[in-house]
């Protein structure tokens, strides 16, 4: 994303899991992780409660550490000083924000600038106009000076982005942001998300249980129940059946039987895992 005018050259893969493996006390949560993401990807995680989606965020932006496999963001490893910045969260608490807290969005979003390098350039013209521009991307120009606490859910979260955007993170990593968020402000920043993917070449992480949502949005899907059982396009994310299988669960009323999808068959894969490559948009 070219905010500041600067070339920013979009490398081609931004992130790489590859044979990760986390554990987390005591007991291994995730394993067998390979996961390649290029520039300008929306890709929608999804899976079971406890199936390790937020482990798997945790560990890519570095604070929870693998126990075998690596992870490299921008060829670097997470939490290394150039990829600081890079990497932007979301949290779901951005919709949740107390009301005691007084901070307007401009504020919000201008505090996003506040990386190690630009602290004394708060107040820099060029720091002025990225805000603004980021307050013009997230739609927010109407409620700039508006506290946080008095907005909607959907709009704070924007206002959650905009501070991710203005650190100029390349990667957007996302944990349930639409809990809280009603109807139509979640198809509208759905569509901001899209908007960053494809215009600003973002590269968006997102995880939700809003399976039908995500499904109509994302690039790019990825069922992770301890370990990637699907990767591959929304148009072939399996139906609902095919999931239980894919999870183990068998039909009372019917005799199991491997689930064998098209790209299945094709790739000779484990049955019960379909991984279809990387999705196309
Ligand atoms: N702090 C922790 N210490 C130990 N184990 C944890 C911790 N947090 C989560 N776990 C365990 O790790 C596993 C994966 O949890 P995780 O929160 O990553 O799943 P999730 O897919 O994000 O679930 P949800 O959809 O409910 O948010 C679960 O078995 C969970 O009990
Ligand atoms: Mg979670």
């Amino acid at each position: 994303m070219d905010l500041t005018n600067e070339i920013i050259v979009c490398q081609n893969q931004v992130l790489d899991v590859s044979n990760l493996s986390v554990i987390r006390s005591g007991t291994q949560v995730i394993h067998d992780i390979n996961l390649s993401v290029s520039c300008g990807e929306f890709i929608g995680i999804v899976g079971p409660n406890g199936g390790g989606k937020s482990t798997l965020l945790l560990t890519i932006l570095g604070i929870l550490k693998p126990n075998t496999g690596t992870i490299r963001i921008f060829d670097h490893e997470p939490m290394s000083k150039n990829v600081i910045g890079k990497i932007g969260w979301v949290p779901q608490t951005a919709s949740n924000l107390s009301s005691n807290v007084q901070i307007t969005v401009r504020e919000l979003i201008q505090l996003g600038t506040l990386k190690s390098k630009s602290y004394f350039q708060i107040y820099r013209k060029k720091n002025r106009e990225l805000v603004e521009k980021i307050i013009g991307i997230v739609g927010l120009e109407e409620v700039a000076n508006t506290r946080l606490s008095t907005l909607s859910g959907g709009q704070r979260q924007r206002a959650a982005i905009g501070k991710a955007l203005a650190s100029e993170a390349e990667i957007i990593v996302m944990d349930e942001p639409m809990v809280g968020v009603d109807r139509d402000s979640r198809n509208s920043l759905l569509k901001l998300l899209d908007n960053l993917c494809h215009e600003e070449n973002k590269t968006i992480l997102m995880v939700s249980h809003d399976l039908s949502t995500i499904k109509q949005t994302v690039h790019r899907m990825v069922y992770l129940e301890e370990t990637i059982r699907y990767d591959g396009s929304t148009s072939e994310f399996p139906d609902l059946s095919s999931l239980a299988k894919l999870r183990g669960i068998t039909s009372t009323h019917n005799e199991y039987s491997s689930v064998k999808s098209k790209s299945d068959k094709d790739k000779k894969l484990d049955p019960i895992t379909i991984v279809s490559g990387k999705g196309g948009v």
